[in-house]
C-alpha cells in the first residue's frame, strides 16, 4: 500500500516509517519541520534502501496537501503531525489548538475527497487524564488536564463523528503510553530541542554530561519508591503496533481505540537504576519538588490490542536504555 505518513519526519514518525518500509509498503511524507530536521529521513532511506517522496509544507495548507494526494495513490494515512510539549501548550493554548485541529480537519476533508478510507491517529494516554485506577482500559473515564491533552481529546471526538458520515472507512485511535528508546542502528532517535521535557531524554543527556544532574519530580507518591511510575514502551513496538493497526483497519469500519503501552509499570528510580546498568554511564540525580500535573502511576491495560491487532511489546526496560544511550552517544547533538 502507499502511506501517507504525516509528521514522518519527527520521532515516532520515522521509526514508523522504517518498519512501514520493511514490510513492503510506500511511504510518503509531509513534515512541515517544526520540530525534527529532514536528516532523520535520508537515513531512513539509507537504513532501507528505499525512496521517500518528501513534502516539507504544513499539513493545514490545503492547496499543498491537495497536491500530495493528487500526486501520489495514497491508501491510507498515519497522523503523527502535532505540537506534543504540554508546558509550551499551557503558554500558547492557540497555537497548539489551531495546529493540532485545523491540520487534522484539512486532511480528513481530503481523505474524504480522494477517498482515502483508512487512519491511523497518534493519540495519547494523557486523554485518561488523572485515571482513577491502574491497568488503565481504553473504557477508562476520558479528561484533559492541559491544552496539548485537550487537542488529542477533541480529535478523537472529531475523528469519532467524521467516521461516522464516510462510508467503508474506519479509523484507529492508539494511544500512546511513554515512548522512548530509538532504533537498534543508532542512526535515528528522539531530538528533543532545547531542555528536554521528558524523563529519558533527559537522562541521557545527564550521561553525555551535558546536564549536570537529573532532578527527580517528588519521591512521596504512594508508588513502589515514592517516585512517579510510568508505562515506558520502546519506539521500535510502537513503530510496529501502528503496521499492525493498518492490517487491521483495511478489514474494519468505524471507529477503533487501542491502548499501546507494555503493561508494566516502571518508576522514575527504577529507570535511572536500569539505564545505568545498561549503560554502565552513572546518573548523578536530586530529588525535588513534584512537577505540578503529574500522576502518581500511569500504566496500560493493552489486552485489546494484543487480542484485536496480534500486537504486543516485546522489548525490555534494558533494551530501551541501551538503544537510547546508544543514539544519544553516536550523536551527541542531535541530526545538527
Ligand atoms: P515529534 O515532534 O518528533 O513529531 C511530530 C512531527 O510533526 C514533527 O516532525 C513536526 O515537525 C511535525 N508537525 C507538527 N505540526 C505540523 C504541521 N502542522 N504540519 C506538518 N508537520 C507538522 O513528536 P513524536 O514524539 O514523534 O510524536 C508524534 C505524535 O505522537 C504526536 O502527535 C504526539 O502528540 C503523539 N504522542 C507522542 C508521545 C510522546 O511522548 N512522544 C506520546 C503520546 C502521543
Ligand atoms: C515521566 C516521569 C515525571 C522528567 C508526558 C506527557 C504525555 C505524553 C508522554 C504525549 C514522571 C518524571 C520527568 C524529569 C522526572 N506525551 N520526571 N524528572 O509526564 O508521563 O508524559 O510524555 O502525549 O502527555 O505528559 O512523561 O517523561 O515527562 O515523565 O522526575 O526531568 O518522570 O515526574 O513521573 P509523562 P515524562
Amino acid at each position: 500500500m502507499t502511506i501517507l505518513v504525516t509528521g514522518g519526519a519527527g520521532y515516532i514518525g520515522s521509526h514508523t516509517c522504517i518498519e512501514l518500509l520493511n514490510q513492503g509498503h510506500k511511504v510518503v511524507v509531509v513534515d512541515n519541520l517544526v520540530n525534527s530536521h529532514s536528516e532523520s529521513l535520508q537515513r531512513v532511506e539509507e537504513l532501507t534502501g528505499k525512496n521517500i517522496p518528501f513534502y516539507a509544507v504544513d499539513l493545514s495548507n490545503e492547496a499543498e496537501i491537495t497536491k500530495v494526494f493528487s500526486e501520489h495513490s495514497i491508501e491510507a494515512v498515519i497522523h503523527f503531525a502535532g505540537l506534543k510539549a504540554v508546558g509550551e501548550s499551557v503558554k500558547q493554548p492557540i497555537r497548539y489548538y489551531d495546529n493540532n485541529i485545523r491540520s487534522t480537519l484539512v486532511l480528513c476533508k481530503l481523505m474524504q475527497s480522494f477517498s482515502v478510507k483508512h487512519l491511523v491517529f497518534s493519540s495519547s494516554a494523557t486523554v485518561y487524564g488523572l485515571a482513577e485506577s491502574n491497568p488503565i482500559p481504553e473504557t477508562a473515564p476520558l479528561s484533559a488536564t492541559n491544552p496539548y491533552g485537550r487537542t488529542k481529546l477533541f480529535i478523537e471526538y472529531i475523528l469519532n463523528d467524521w467516521i461516522t458520515t464516510f462510508d467503508g472507512a474506519s479509523v484507529a485511535l492508539l494511544r500512546y503510553f511513554n515512548p522512548v528508546g530509538a532504533h537498534a542502528s543508532g542512526r535515528i532517535g528522539e531530538d528533543p530541542q532545547g531542555i528536554p521535557n521528558n524523563l529519558m531524554p533527559y537522562i541521557t543527556q545527564v550521561a553525555a554530561v551535558r546536564r549536570e544532574k537529573l532532578s527527580i519530580f517528588g519521591n512521596d507518591y504512594d508508588t513502589v519508591d515514592g517516585t512517579g511510575v510510568r508505562d515506558y514502551i520502546h519506539v521500535v513496538d510502537l513503530a510496529m503496533g501502528h503496521v499492525k493497526a493498518l492490517d487491521a483497519l483495511i478489514h474494519l469500519t468505524g471507529s477503533h481505540v487501542y491502548n499501546l503501552g507494555t503493561g508494566n509499570g516502571t518508576s522514575v528510580l527504577e529507570l535511572v537504576q536500569a539505564f545505568q546498568q545498561a549503560t554502565g554511564q552513572p546518573i548523578p540525580y536530586e530529588i525535588s519538588a513534584r512537577r505540578p500535573g503529574d500522576v502518581a502511576t500511569c500504566f496500560a491495560d493493552s489486552s485489546k490490542a494484543e487480542r484485536e491487532l496480534n500486537w504486543k511489546a516485546v522489548r525490555g526496560i534494558v533494551e530501551m536504555c541501551r538503544d537510547s544511550w546508544k543514539w544519544q552517544k553516536e550523536n551527541p547533538n542531535g541530526y545538527k
